[in-house]
């Protein structure tokens, strides 16, 4: 990305061979798994989501595949193609204007534009492009966000909020908390990140990855995909693997690693892979449902308490916690050693 276009920029010089920094070792390339096509994960309709069935099937999805789809959830479907096509404008941008956001030139560590996930600590890099942004509030987003997609992605998150407030709510309510004050509510949803994701098409999508293994370290994540596919999730068997189907208007939602601390265990943020694909660019907008940076997460003593169980995680700083998982290479679940 330093030449100045990332792995986009690679992908519209019409390769084709894949530069040797892409190639995976044999274990992580797509032909190394094993794809159960018969099995997927939930679908919930939100409708009536304070509905004891509904809340017992997300609830349920949490557990067993910690991944999940929701429909009519109340974020408009214009919203989601306005955040679409805000990241293709973003991503469409000239190079000289991209520049901008890299971390060398950024004005703030809260707006980066990078490739690969962490090329400095990688030995073999992914194949995509993103934009990572960092919430504090409107007036610095609108300072310092890119113009290109700004204000599509800030009306996003403040609709995104008719998810995530219910969602917090039905999650707590499976761990027997019913009352959620503001010391919680900060705990579980106190920082919000969105990243922008684009995989270019790929000249030897075989060789590489989009994405490789990993779980996310926020409480939860909500994940708009477009329509291309691509993304696989670790099946309840732990060695299978199982494709997110792209369904239009649908929302990706998963559990992650700060809510499996939380909930000790209950809730399983599970591992997670993008393959990298031949013939069309993909993108990708995760909003990360995040605990506030100085809150130090552990198992909540509720959960303790109502279960009678023992701790499975030691406390740790959500900042040393997220600072880990940004230092290394996609590797798996193994920032939750850390906890
Ligand atoms: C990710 O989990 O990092 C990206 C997911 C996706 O692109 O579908
Ligand atoms: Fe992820």
């Amino acid at each position: 990305i330093k030449e100045g276009h990332g792995v986009k920029g690679l992908s519209e010089m019409g390769l084709n061979h894949l530069p040797k920094r892409y190639v995976q070792p044999q274990s992580e390339r797509s032909s190394s798994m094993q794809v159960l096509q018969d099995l997927s994960i939930p679908i919930i309709d939100m409708s009536k989501w304070d509905d004891p069935t509904v809340v017992k099937a997300i609830c349920d999805a949490a557990e067993k595949w910690g991944f999940f789809q929701i429909i009519n959830h109340g974020v408009p479907l214009e919203t989601l193609e306005n955040v679409k096509e805000a990241t293709l404008a973003f991503f469409g941008l000239p190079p000289e204007e991209k520049r901008k956001y890299f971390k060398e030139n950024s004005p703030s560590n809260h707006v980066r534009l990078s490739t690969s996930f962490i090329p400095e600590a990688e030995n073999a890099m992914e194949w995509k492009d993103y934009l990572s942004l960092f919430y504090v509030s409107d007036d610095e987003a609108l300072a310092i966000w890119p113009p290109a997609c700004r204000d599509q992605l800030l009306d996003y998150m403040r609709k995104c909020e008719v998810v995530i407030k219910p969602l917090v709510q039905v999650l707590m309510k499976g761990l027997n908390i019913d009352v959620i004050d503001e010391k919680k509510w900060s705990l579980l949803t106190g920082s919000l990140r969105i990243n922008l994701n684009y995989y270019p098409k790929c000249p030897k999508p075989e060789l590489t990855v989009g994405v490789g293994r990993h779980s996310d370290v926020s409480t939860f994540t909500i994940l708009l995909q477009d329509d291309i596919g691509g993304l696989y999730v670790r099946a309840p068997d732990g060695q299978s693997w199982v494709h997110v189907p792209p369904i239009n208007g649908a929302l990706v939602i998963n559990m992650g690693d700060a809510l499996q601390i939380l909930s000790n265990g209950k809730y399983k943020s599970i591992e997670h892979r993008v393959i990298a694909n031949a013939t069309a660019d993909r993108i990708s907008i995760p909003l990360f449902i995040n605990p506030k940076p100085s809150e130090v997460i552990g198992p909540l003593t509720e959960v303790l308490d109502n279960a009678g169980e023992k701790p499975k995680y030691k406390n740790v700083l959500y900042s040393d916690y997220t600072l880990h998982f940004y230092r290394k290479a996609h590797d798996g679940k193994d920032t939750l050693e850390l906890a």
